[in-house]
């Protein structure tokens, strides 16, 4: 059993193979936080809390001649609000007597086995290995609020996942104004955080500081987890690298407005919070309501590459859902930058009869393929073929690629209405704008007010009824401008801070109805390249186009920081064209499909623009990953150089499951001069096991971990090499 309780101290303990989480009720009924970290045995982690008198922080009122007890500098599995701890909170609401206090006490526990789900919310879930969940129910009498506490121990997977459910016990609305789904205290040490800022074409770019006293906040109030902060931190030791150091990772999986904050306090101590962003949140919790916050997902590793093998299996596993969780993803082409707006049915054939004669094995429409979209200026909302661009229709169309043994996939972007379009039209009412203000407009183009059911109800119909009429197999679901204005027409006032919350509630009953009803469609998410990538949408859409900016070298960095929580298999990466429509760099088209190979893998440009060679080579690639995809998808990565590091390449390695192959990448960033060599030593192989080298040499797995191997000079413009490494004793 991984979870305990020992009835003598009121303590839990919560161990997976390697970790271990303990937390106290104390004398008081509080719930301490006391330890996580690497596994410890029976040890009683309480010893280390040695309280004193710490000056300017209260006591409790029953400990009031006890100074060293103080909620303030205590540890605490989720906090008081307005009672004397000064520090981030994880809870906030008004009361109708108009206080704004609450503290929680213990009540009960519960252990069962499996994992928990969450009523509305994405969520891991368990396979049939070692699950158990814990759920500790505490109380505030004076304010009727009852707080259970979930925690899903997966032994094997080293992962704990956290979420809240809230409680109105009493007979008043509680208005809660912020619910978070966790709080988590390191009360020692001193720690580094990474996180992963970025920007539309440059998302997830990894930067790493350490704490300094106050409150680091991250966060999206942008109607979307953003471009700008990944829903993902991690707490690491100064000096923790890949391979050493204690790192805990902290990933929320959810897809809406988001805050983290990390406190180093005044003794030292961190605290890290971390939920839906209660910035504008306010929500109306009646007699005997609940409110479910989204999860978390938690692990602790030494070295960062643990850490993200610990993300990349649970993600695989415990998240994806569907069809394609492991199987193999096709190889596509889309269409969008060979054509953008500018699609007619001949130049989409041209491109799906070489598509598939190169051995691509399915064709997508991107945006344009509807009426009156010329431009990003209308069309949204209404999802009818443009028969001009397309004579003979979708369906037409549609057969004439399935006629070429290829598989079909469309571009949609439902959540967007356009003020030029039948449906805004008909239901202005149905769009976010705000009483008496002229909407902030973004590709202009409007928000649907997805928390209205009726405009739920209207995407369902058209989505489904889109993948009824046609053979579909796949669906890239975009989502091109961050949510402003946010109100809804439907419902009072005094509830409008639950529009952003219950937008996210719709969209994933959304995803989880048309999912369970087409369960053969591969859903790709997007928001203008990866501005909705986490772990909520990875629970619906198997795969997340990664960026918009699709040049190799930028994308090195991008999937360099995506690849810390995300496994390749998530990452959708394409080569397209050079020069790069988004920098203009020029590149090798086997540079291209170095990179988009640590991907989901697929291309973007016009194929019948390119040269006999360029062809020949885009043959070998795809042949090449589809007998790479399982290594690449399941197998284990590591990153073999720093991006903060002034390198001048960047090295990269996968490793299969049984350990009898391995695939080294290189790109070289920065060509030099008489450089030094390019010598990366491998990691995760057998050491005793044999192994043949690019076909060059044999050598003993010890030795290319140890010794290392030195590239050839690599000169030119962005080479790439891609070096096999198999086992053959
Ligand atoms: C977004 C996507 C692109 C493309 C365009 C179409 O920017 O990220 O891949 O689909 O929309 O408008």
């Amino acid at each position: 059993m991984s979870i305990r309780f020992v009835d003598s101290t009121g303590q839990f303990v919560l161990e997976t193979a390697d970790t271990c989480y303990q937390m106290k009720v104390d004398e008081m009924g509080y719930l301490q936080h006391l330890y996580y970290g690497s596994k410890i045995g029976q040890n009683d982690m309480s010893y280390p809390f040695r309280t004193y008198d710490h000056g300017f922080s209260g006591n409790p009122y029953e400990m009031r001649l006890n100074r060293a007890y103080s909620l303030d500098s205590m540890a605490q599995e989720f906090t008081s609000f307005g009672v004397g701890d000064y520090r981030v909170t994880s809870f906030r609401a008004s009361f109708s007597d108009g206080s704004r206090c609450a503290e929680f006490h213990y009540v009960s526990h519960e252990i069962v086995e499996g994992k928990y789900a969450i009523p509305g919310l994405p969520s891991v879930y368990d396979n049939g290995e070692s699950v158990h969940t814990l759920i500790i129910t505490l109380k505030d009498f004076a304010v009727n609020v009852e707080v259970k506490l979930y925690y899903g121990v997966f032994e094997e997977l080293n992962i704990i996942t956290r979420a809240v459910e809230i409680v109105n016990t009493g007979k008043d609305i509680v208005w809660l104004r912020k619910a978070s789904s966790m709080c988590l205290e390191l009360p020692f040490g001193k720690w580094d955080m990474i996180h992963f800022h970025g920007r539309h074409c440059m998302e997830r770019q990894p930067e790493r500081v350490p704490l300094f006293h106050g409150v680091h906040t991250l966060s999206s109030g942008r109607g979307m987890s953003s471009h700008q902060h990944n829903p993902f931190i991690i707490l690491c030791d100064r000096d923790a690298n890949e391979d050493a150091g204690k790192c805990y990772g902290v990933m929320l999986m959810y897809s809406g407005n988001h805050k983290t904050e990390v406190e180093r306090d005044q003794f030292d101590g961190v605290r890290i919070v971390t939920g839906v962003n209660d910035d504008r949140f306010r929500w109306e919790l009646t007699a005997g309501a609940s409110f479910y916050t989204p999860e978390v997902i938690l692990t602790c590793a030494d070295g960062l590459t643990q850490l993200s093998h610990n993300y990349h299996r649970v993600i695989r596993r415990n998240v994806v859902r569907g069809e394609y969780k492991l199987s193999h993803r096709p190889v596509l082409i889309n269409n969008w930058e060979a054509t953008y707006f500018d699609i007619t049915e001949e130049k989409v054939m041209a491109i799906a009869e070489k598509a598939k004669a190169l051995g691509i094995e399915m064709f997508v429409l991107d945006d344009g393929w509807f009426k009156n979209r010329n431009d990003d200026n209308a069309g949204l909302g209404d999802w009818v073929p443009d028969t001009d661009k397309l004579p003979n229709g979708l369906d037409g169309l549609i057969a004439k690629i399935n006629a070429l043994g290829l598989r079909f996939g469309l571009w949609i972007e439902p959540e967007m209405v356009s003020e030029d379009s039948d449906l805004f039209r008909a239901h202005p009412d149905w769009a976010m704008t705000a009483p008496n203000r002229a909407p902030m407009m973004s590709r202009n183009q409007l928000v649907l007010d997805l928390s209205r059911q009726e405009v739920h109800d209207y995407l369902f119909a058209t989505i489904s009824g889109l993948l009824e009429k046609y053979n579909i197999s796949y669906i890239k679901w975009d989502f091109n401008r961050s949510i402003s204005d946010v109100y809804s027409h439907s419902i009072p006032s005094p509830r409008q801070g639950e529009v952003a919350h219950r937008y996210y509630l719709s969209l994933y009953k959304l995803y989880d109805r048309l999912t369970k009803q087409f369960p053969y469609v591969l859903f790709e998410g997007c928001a203008g390249g990866g501005g909705r990538f986490d772990a909520g949408m990875l629970a619906y859409s198997p795969q997340i186009w990664c960026s918009d900016n699709t040049d190799p070298i930028s994308r090195l960095k991008i999937q360099y920081g995506t690849s810390f929580g995300y496994p390749a298999c998530t990452v959708g990466a394409h080569v397209s064209a050079s020069p790069n429509h988004q920098t203009g760099r020029k590149t090798p088209i086997h540079t291209r499909g170095v990179v988009a190979m640590s991907g989901t893998f697929g291309y973007e440009l016009d194929l019948t623009a390119l040269s006999d060679e360029d062809c020949a080579q885009i043959k070998e690639q795809i042949a090449r990953f589809k007998e790479l995809e399982p290594m690449i998808h399941s197998g284990k990565l590591y990153r073999l150089s720093r991006m903060s590091d002034s390198t001048h390449y960047v090295a990269w390695q996968y490793v299969s499951e049984d350990q009898d192959r391995a695939l080294l990448n290189i790109v070289v960033t920065n060509p030099l001069a008489n450089s030094a060599p390019v010598h990366v030593r491998l990691k995760g192989l057998l050491p005793d096991a044999v192994y043949s080298v690019g076909g060059e040499f044999e050598c003993r797995g010890a030795a290319l971990m140890s010794g290392g191997y030195t590239f050839p000079r690599l000169t030119g413009d962005y080479p790439a090499v891609q070096l096999d490494i198999i086992r053959i004793k």
